[in-house]
């Protein structure tokens, strides 16, 4: 038997991908039926890292989807349009899809999936968060028996390289970022890594999967590390942290309270958390369940090979699924959910939180603060004040005991009001 696979994008991971299904010994005993029918790209005389004959090669994406010989189309173009109508129109013409695209899953997840399962297609999508590490199998089956409480991830390795290296390095966002640009690990416009978007995409898609729920990417509360500064790198470094973009997705605790915890926000992780020693451009899910306790997965969450190894991994489930049951949807692989998730307000959630405030250099400040705070309910764990000041002004950094996000922010309007109170440059939670 043989399954014929219309790649659809060769560029970074598709080049990936075509280089395994091409070279198959002495990987997975079904590879050597998989056979690239097709591949369809933008520039048709662009130099390609891999050999594909020029027959098989179209700029007339619309093609490949309709091509009635193709059984699986693998969709690594990205973005979401030409990439979801593809999409659409494949599973309209009975193909089964595996897609590396978390912006067009967690946006469009739902008519995309509403579609396979009428159709009874499958659509895979294990590349699409943490690229190589393959936790959406894990999410969908291999952690089947757990009631999950708790999700949180490094699920962005630029931003994970940036902050290892300004803790590392004590060195400043601005010119990290640049680093960053010029070795390849960030974009041009590095707005989707460093504001949190493809993180919030990645989360939307892992929460699902691991609570039941559809969410919704707009649901997410959302900050990335922009104002993040080397000062504040430092400052958790004195109190024992690091800083992290964290995921967190969380079970509601109560039986009354039916709305999901999802955030992506920089984070001060303890430095003896299993996620605080996860550097560079690594992944890494911690997943906490009954009753298996804690689970934690890292890896390569990006690169051609890493990507491309759960492309091709969700290529061969489908083929073996097609291959031991043609007429039936495994529903293991299939997307068994129906309803959207209510999602806490981030007013509602209750961290600890760092605070970093430049003071007016008076007497009497510490004072004002602990009465603001305090007036607000909000109970203090740390206080570190530097005597060193600049242009007449001190630095003073609290962290707080576990309050309510509402009044934090409470306190945090009084504090603003305070006439020895000059700025508030950081706000960030601990884990
Ligand atoms: N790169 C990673 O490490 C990584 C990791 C995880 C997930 N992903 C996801 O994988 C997907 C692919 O990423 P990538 O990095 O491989 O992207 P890429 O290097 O930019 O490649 C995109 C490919 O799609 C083709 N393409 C783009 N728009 C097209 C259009 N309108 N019509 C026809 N062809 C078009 C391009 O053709 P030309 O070659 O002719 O320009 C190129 O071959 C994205 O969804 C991305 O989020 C990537």
């Amino acid at each position: 038997m043989t399954y014929k696979v219309g790649i659809l994008g060769l560029g970074t991971v598709g080049t990936g991908v075509a280089k395994i299904l091409q070279d198959p010994i002495g990987r997975h005993p079904l590879l050597p039926e998989i056979k690239i029918a097709r591949v369809g790209v933008r520039s048709l005389n662009k130099q390609r890292d891999v050999a594909i004959a020029p027959d098989l090669i179209t700029d007339n994406l619309e093609s490949i989807v309709n091509d009635p010989a193709i059984d699986i189309v693998v969709e690594l173009i990205g973005g979401i349009e030409p990439a979801k109508s593809l999409i659409l129109k494949a599973i309209a013409n009975g193909k089964h899809i595996v897609t590396a695209n978390k912006a067009v899953i967690a946006r469009h997840g739902s008519e995309i999936f509403t579609a396979a399962k009428q159709k009874g297609i499958y659509v895979m999508l294990e590349a699409a968060a943490c690229g190589g590490i393959p936790v959406i199998q894990a999410l969908k089956q291999s952690l089947g028996g757990n009631r999950i409480s708790e999700l949180t991830g490094i699920v962005n390795g630029t931003t994970n390289y940036i902050l290892s290296r300004m803790y590392f390095e004590g060195a400043d966002f601005a010119a990290t970022l640049a680093e960053a640009q010029q070795l390849g690990y960030a974009e041009a416009d590095p707005t989707a890594d460093v504001d949190g978007f493809d993180a919030a995409d990645k989360m939307a898609i892992l929460a699902s999967l691991a609570f039941g729920d559809r969410v919704k990417v707009e649901d997410i509360y959302r900050e990335g590390i922009r104002s993040i500064t080397s000062a504040d790198i430092g400052y958790a470094k004195e109190l024992g942290f690091t800083i992290k973009l964290l995921g967190i997705a969380k079970r509601p605790k109560t039986d009354g309270d039916s709305n999901l915890e999802i955030r992506v926000h920089p984070t001060l992780v303890p430095i003896q958390h299993p996620l605080a020693n996860i550097n560079g451009v690594t992944n890494a899910i911690r997943i906490e369940g009954d009753p298996i306790g804690e689970v934690v997965f890292s890896g390569p969450g990006a690169g051609s090979g890493a990507t491309a190894s759960a492309v091709v991994a969700d290529i061969i489930n489908v083929a073996a699924a097609l291959k031991s049951m043609p007429n039936q949807i495994n529903s293991l692989m299939g997307c068994s959910h129906e309803h959207y998730a209510k999602v806490a307000p981030i007013a509602n959630t209750v961290a600890q939180f760092y605070v970093r405030l430049l003071t007016h250099d008076k007497a009497g400040v510490i004072g004002d603060l602990g009465t603001a705070f305090g007036k607000h309910s909000v109970s203090l764990n740390a206080i570190l004040q530097k005597t060193t000041v600049h242009d007449g002004l001190a630095e003073i950094v609290v962290v707080t005991q576990k309050v309510s996000e509402f009044n934090l922010q409470a306190a945090i309007a009084a504090i603003h009001d305070l006439p020895t109170m000059h700025s508030i440059p950081t706000i960030l939670r601990v884990l």
